[in-house]
């Protein structure tokens, strides 16, 4: 085993006995100071280097970014700042980062843009803010597992290659192994997909819900947690064309049951952020703070980072129907002077981001979950309610997020679910097997997926979805 690192070393007591501990130069200050970072906390270690007892020729290459191996004993710290430091003995470099080169990257100690991190993505995790961003994107994902692991539920892995359009949007990535300079047609002159790789039209997943269905029919309680794939041109701060989704599909439960988990669900991962990554939330926090004075006051939060987190925590999402959001929306002020750019003119809108948005941020300013959407403008397979207008779908819509999580209950019944894919051109052929779900041993069940990306940004308060995954996916970069 190596020796410990940096986040248990500052954790340790001075001791005598010798430490070995390897990390990156985040700085060297007058000859004798390193500020040493492994990647395990934010925080720095200091390494106190006698440069009069060192090779000039050593001194010289601890440079920022480089690699390096300290050897010491750990003292009480004289300095401000920490309690701890390493009195250094011996110091081996192991890999050095040229200052002249060194200049022209972000590694350069100076405040970059993040449009610049972005451009240089392979480097960018050695700043504090993507470290700290990442460990808890991390902690997060460990948080979603324990979450439903305690609570009875499997973790199930849906295809990432499939024949079907689970939502039904036709916004897929096309996969194939044909000649894209030849492709084979057939008779009618269309593609001919029989002689494809997998013999039909096969594309990446946009949602695992499909096939989750069919396991919680045996399983009871799953989830997946991957990988999912969206052709949409959207330019926008919270749309990705590869993201991470969390999809819970559970038997036996309604709407209100699926309402109550997904709520359940996100208060604890919230939570567990502000019980595990203090560290890490206290320096996205002033960053925040720093980025906020940049702004006119008017757009400033009044709540610091962990107030929000603790706020989301502590306080009952407000649940409101579609019908409901519509009627207050009509009556808003924005609508009335039409400082929408859509405005809501009558029961059957779909509502846009500036619309959740406006009912999260500044009518019910709390998490909002809205359900009973009209069924035109939701997805087939959600459950038709009595009135056969609209559906048993749920949103959550957050602040400065909009949508976090999107679900519903799920339509049950064959006649109901057969006629709906009719009349939405769902070919029955693709999903038969669906369909036999509701033959054999039907039952009520419901489910919802929630944006992993979407949750890591409210729990980081980074403004841009693509600063919240190591490589983004969008409309034009596939870099790296
Ligand atoms: O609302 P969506 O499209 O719902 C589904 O895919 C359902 N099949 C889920 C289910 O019921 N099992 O997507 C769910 C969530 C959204 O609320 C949003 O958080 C996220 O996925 N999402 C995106 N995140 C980043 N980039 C995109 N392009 C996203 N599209 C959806
Ligand atoms: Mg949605």
């Amino acid at each position: 085993m190596k020796s410990k690192g940096i986040k248990e070393i500052l954790q340790s007591e001075p001791s005598l006995q010798p430490l070995k501990i390897a990390g990156w130069v985040r700085s060297f200050r007058s000859n004798r100071f390193i500020a040493l970072n492994d990647g395990s906390t934010i925080k720095n270690l200091q390494c106190v280097v006698d440069f009069e007892n060192f090779d000039e020729n050593l001194i010289r290459k601890i440079t920022v970014g480089a690699a390096i191996e300290v050897e010491g004993v750990l003292v009480e710290s004289q300095g401000q700042g920490q309690t701890v430091e390493i009195q250094v003995e011996d110091i081996t470099i192991l890999g050095e980062a040229d200052p002249e080169e060194v200049k022209f990257t972000i590694l350069s100690p100076k405040r970059h843009t993040l449009e610049k991190l972005r451009e240089q993505a392979h480097l960018r995790i050695r700043t504090n803010t993507f470290g700290a961003v990442m460990r808890l994107r991390s902690k997060l994902a460990f948080a979603v597992h324990e979450y439903f692991q305690k609570n009875g539920f499997y973790y199930m892995n849906t295809p990432i290659i499939t024949g079907s359009d689970a939502e039904g949007a036709g916004e897929m990535f096309g996969v194939t192994t044909m000649d894209l300079k030849s492709i084979p047609l057939n008779e009618q002159g269309e593609i001919d997909y029989k002689k494809d790789f997998f013999e039909k039209e096969s594309n990446l997943t946009v949602s695992g819900q499909l096939e989750a269905e069919t396991y919680a029919m045996g399983l009871g309680k799953v989830y997946t947690f991957g990988p999912t794939f969206r052709a949409e041109n959207s330019n926008t701060s919270r749309h990705l064309a590869e993201f991470w989704m969390i999809e819970p599909e559970v038997a036996f439960y309604d709407l209100s049951d699926n309402m109550d988990l997904a709520e359940d669900f996100i208060k604890y991962v919230v939570k567990y952020a502000l019980d595990h990554c203090e560290d890490d939330l206290d320096f996205l926090e002033n960053r925040l703070i720093q980025e906020e004075k940049t702004k006119p006051l008017a757009e400033r939060s009044d709540m610091s980072l962990k107030d929000k987190l603790r706020f989301v925590v502590d306080n009952n999402f407000k649940r409101v129907s579609y019908t409901e959001a519509i009627d207050i929306l009509k009556n808003s002020k924005p609508n009335k002077k039409k400082k929408f750019k859509y405005v809501i003119e009558e029961w059957g809108a779909d509502l846009q981001s500036e619309h959740e948005r406006f009912l999260v941020e500044k009518h019910f300013k709390c998490p909002v979950i809205l359900f009973d959407y009209p069924a035109n403008i939701k997805a087939f397979y959600m459950r038709l309610n009595e009135d056969g207008k609209t559906v048993r779908a749920m949103d959550v819509l957050f602040p400065g997020i909009g949508e976090i999580v999107g679900g519903s209950q799920r339509e049950e019944r064959y006649e109901v679910l057969k006629e709906k894919m009719t009349a939405m051109d769902i070919p029955e052929e693709e999903l038969y097997w669906y369909l036999d779900l509701r033959k054999f041993g039907t039952c009520v069940h419901s489910g919802f997926g929630l944006g992993f990306e979407r949750l890591v940004q409210f729990v980081t308060g980074m403004g841009n979805i693509r600063d919240v995954i190591p490589y983004p996916r969008t409309p034009g970069n596939a870099e790296f």
